[in-house]
């Protein structure tokens, strides 16, 4: 199996095939089926929110290269007459830095970026909308939309209209109900005034769900900032929420002193640790990680913490010369080395949990979700 996951990874860094899961399943007898938000997927690995995912161009070279799944840029929510409560999320910003982050001798990425969220029209959104729509109904990627809602003060009222007007019309592009939908809790946010009271942070996971449900039939995934408390309270916010078919866990940490966002080993060690409080799982939403996903021995660790897929955006930034492969583009690179790694792969990473005892085949074959059903039983 060694010899031929090297032979798979040296041929598979000119060209990757794009059902290189079934190649997998073929090969090597291992089912790489994952599940994002109510969807079945080929394999778990997918594109967080972000900067990649602005444009219809980069949303083909996704599908093209065989990413699992892929969430749009954050929309700020606006009610019918464009107004929008959290304008200043809007930013037009566009220079951004790929920066080494060191945690203690890990060397890991961070993209350091002072924008926040879409800052096109939210005509252009719905356009988009309509391509994530028409390539999800094609079954071979899921894609879909991500909003940033009005949040109140612990005091204030929630602004409905945002929350009716911003969910009917993507649902009314996506057609089909339900809609499926993240709602993003921003790391920005987390470093906002607004976030300085965790009554009112508890406030939103416990009402925001029922706000968008009660304006459109959606499948709902909540996408979990680091507040700026401690371990305790991530524990606290999980438990908070309300309502939500999925929660992403959980998005990057707030440097106050530089006023960014930040991740590398920092981010995976402190979502990892707070995914494995004892008792934390039963009772809680469906689990997708993000945050330092940066092989595949990272992808198995969320899994063995419950998580049914994850969510990258850092490694598909990374200079060139960061990946393994010669050829192809950075999607296509990026699942190359998560998957066939010869040492830190998922391919490679299951193997080694079969041969330490901690994953058995059924019917012959070894099943990436059993990973986390193994979790659910623990
Ligand atoms: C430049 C940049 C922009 C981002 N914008 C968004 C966004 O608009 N909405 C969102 O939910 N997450 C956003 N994210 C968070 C990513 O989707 C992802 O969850 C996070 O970066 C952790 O994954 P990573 O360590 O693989 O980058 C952004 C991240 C980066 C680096």
């Amino acid at each position: 199996m060694r010899a031929q996951l090297e032979r798979d990874f040296e041929r598979f860094g000119r060209e990757l095939p794009r059902d290189f899961a079934a190649h997998v399943r073929e090969h090597y007898r291992i089912d790489l089926s994952a599940r994002y938000l109510g969807f079945a997927l080929p394999h778990p690995v997918g594109k967080g929110s972000g900067q990649l995912s602005l444009h219809e161009s980069q949303i083909e070279a996704d599908l093209a290269a065989g990413l699992a799944f892929v969430v749009l840029k954050t929309v700020i929510a606006q009610d019918e007459r464009g107004a929008r409560t959290m304008g200043a999320w809007a930013t037009h910003e566009t220079k951004m830095e790929v920066e080494r982050r060191t945690a203690g001798t890990r060397e890991g990425w961070t993209v350091t970026w002072k924008g926040r969220g879409w800052d096109r029209s939210f005509e252009e959104y719905l356009a988009l909308v309509r391509v994530a729509r028409d390539v999800t109904r094609g079954g071979e990627m899921v894609v879909v939309p991500s909003v940033k809602y009005h949040l109140p003060l612990v005091h204030e009222p929630f602004r409905e209209e945002e929350y009716r007007f911003t969910t009917q019309a993507l649902a009314r592009e996506w057609g089909n109900a339900p809609l499926p939908l993240e709602k993003d809790f921003s790391p920005t946010l987390a470093g906002d005034a607004r976030s300085d009271e965790r009554a009112a942070v508890l406030r939103w996971l416990t009402e925001v769900p029922g706000q968008i449900r009660a304006a459109a039939p959606v499948r709902l995934g909540v996408k979990l900032m680091n507040a700026r408390f401690d371990d305790a309270f991530q524990v606290e916010m999980l438990r908070a929420t309300r309502g939500a078919d999925t929660l992403i866990v959980f998005n990057r940490l707030f440097d106050a002193e530089k006023g960014v966002a930040y991740g590398g080993w920092e981010l995976s060690d402190r979502n990892l640790r707070v995914l494995s409080t004892p008792g934390l799982r039963p009772g809680l939403a469906h689990l997708t990680g993000t945050g330092n996903v940066c092989s595949g021995r990272v992808i198995a660790e969320y899994a063995l913490r419950g998580c049914e897929s994850v969510q990258l955006h850092t490694a598909f930034q990374l200079p060139l010369s960061a990946y393994p492969s010669r050829d192809g583009s950075r999607t296509q690179r990026v699942l190359h080395q998560m998957i066939f790694d010869p040492d830190d792969g998922l391919v490679a990473v299951l193997l080694e949990l079969e041969a330490a005892g901690r994953l058995a085949r059924r019917d012959g074959e070894l099943h990436f979700l059993d990973l986390v059903d193994a979790h659910h039983q623990g």
